[in-house]
């Protein structure tokens, strides 16, 4: 039975380590969700509550789609379970030639993970290993940015840049970082910045440092979602990708949050219209419902592999989970990809996008706002700090705004938005509403 309608006593709490959370606090006054219909949350509370981060950026086309349940429904009553390894299950197959069809030309092998933080750990491994093969072993370092978010596995903190994620873990593997592209002269930028595309030049610097023969890959999130809603300025990720092709380097985007519909095209390549070597994704592949990941590559990253591998018996890439192309997450990403395809879901978001920079960017003088930032469905409000604590206020707005019917997330100094594509342009307007009521009403 499931314990979905009860309120749990504060004993009963306590067993479960919550990740990315505030443990204590928490504890002491519980967000317990129970349901999810559409573009809410209900709670145990049976209160309903607007969804303004579509789950965690991962629930675009809304909670419990019919079409998603269903398929996972009867999926698992006919196959609950196949091998990973050494044997297929066709629905991966189909996965596979689903995200080839949509992501950008050129990426066309596709790697089936768990999650997005397996993805940016199997892009890196998939990287080193690449040059290896090659001949040219020596491409080991890693070059990410500040400010960046690539999950929480070894590979995926290090190439991060929010130090809170990186402090207690010591060392990870070798990586630099590039300058994040939040600059002050471009705040209350609509969509893209127009400073900062010389930002990238960077990467020369750590080339003549490092030199390119000593340099596996960058990865980079088309913007960064969960430092704020980072966006790139105007062509930034075009002389970032010149530089890479220039030295030989690779080229990672993690689209784990700006894939399937989030900047209003189906990825960040499409939106900023630049192609890197290999595309990382999770979260939207199956709206959320069943987890799952992929790392897309090009045709020459993959025959390499292929060319290198041996005989015909040997295993090319040694890597993969047991769950890697797992039968009921393949039969969630097929009905959400069906969705995403026949909704039109990237040109639903692309069409309310306009209507959410205007209704975002008027809370500009609001209190405690030091900027506003968006770039598609994505938002993101800089909140200044109370008593030397930059994290305080977003804190407080995020439970604020719990209690008044709508979830949005508090990222550090940030409240990060990011509501189902599904929206209309009255639940924007609530989601404002309530917002600015938050934001007028903390010290
Ligand atoms: C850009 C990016 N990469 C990787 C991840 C990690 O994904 P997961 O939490 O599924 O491991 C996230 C999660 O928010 C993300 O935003």
């Amino acid at each position: 039975m499931s314990s979905y309608n009860q309120n749990p006593d504060r004993e009963a709490l306590e067993a479960l380590w919550m990740p990315y959370t505030s443990n204590r606090y928490f504890k002491d006054n519980p967000i317990l969700v129970t349901g999810g219909e559409g573009a809410y949350l209900t709670t145990s509370e049976g209160k309903t509550v607007f969804d303004g981060l579509s789950g965690l950026w991962c629930s675009g086309m809304g909670h419990c789609r019919s079409e998603i349940t269903e398929a996972v429904s009867k999926g698992i009553g006919q196959l609950d379970y196949s091998p990973a390894f050494q044997v297929g299950n066709p629905l991966a197959f189909e996965v596979a030639n689903r995200v080839k069809a949509i992501t950008p030309d050129g990426l066309d092998y596709v790697f089936l993970t768990n999650s997005g933080s397996e993805s940016v750990d199997t892009a890196l491994k998939m990287a080193r290993a690449y040059w290896r093969q090659k001949g040219q072993a020596t491409k080991t370092r890693f070059i990410g940015r500040s400010r960046g978010y690539h999950g929480v596995n070894f590979g995926g903190i290090s190439v991060g840049g929010i130090g809170a994620n990186r402090k207690l873990y010591g060392q990870g593997i070798e990586a630099d970082h590039l300058p994040h592209t939040c600059l002050a002269e471009n705040a209350y930028s609509k969509g893209m910045p127009e400073k900062g595309a010389n930002l990238a030049d960077h990467l020369e610097e750590l080339v003549a440092l490092h030199d390119a023969s000593n340099i596996a890959a960058v990865i980079v999130e088309p913007f960064s979602g969960s430092a704020g809603v980072i966006i790139p300025p105007v062509g930034y990720l075009k002389r970032l990708s010149d530089i890479c092709k220039k030295h030989n380097i690779l080229m990672i985007f993690d689209e784990v949050i700006t894939g399937f519909g989030r900047t209003g095209h189906a990825f960040g390549a499409d939106a900023f219209g630049v192609t890197p070597d290999i595309m990382v994704l999770a979260k939207g592949l199956t709206n959320g419902a069943v987890p799952m990941g992929a790392v897309v590559a090009t045709d020459e990253i993959y025959q390499t592999f292929m060319a290198a591998g041996g005989p015909e018996h040997a295993v090319e890439f040694p890597h993969g989970y047991t769950y890697s192309g797992h039968p009921v997450a393949c039969a969630a990403a097929l009905a959400a990809l069906d969705i995403f395809e026949n909704d039109n879901i990237a040109a639903k978001a692309a069409e309310l996008a306009p209507y959410f920079e205007t209704q975002l960017h008027n809370l500009k003088g609001l209190n405690h706002i030091e900027d506003i930032r968006n770039f598609g469905l994505a938002g993101a409000l800089q909140i200044a700090g109370r008593d030397g604590d930059p994290a305080i206020r977003p804190f407080e707005i995020f439970r604020k705004c719990w209690d008044n019917g709508l979830f949005i997330r508090s990222g550090g100094n940030t409240i990060q938005i990011a509501p189902p594509f599904i929206s209309d342009k009255q639940q924007i307007d609530t989601l404002f509403n309530i917002l600015s009521d938050a934001l007028t009403s903390t010290k």
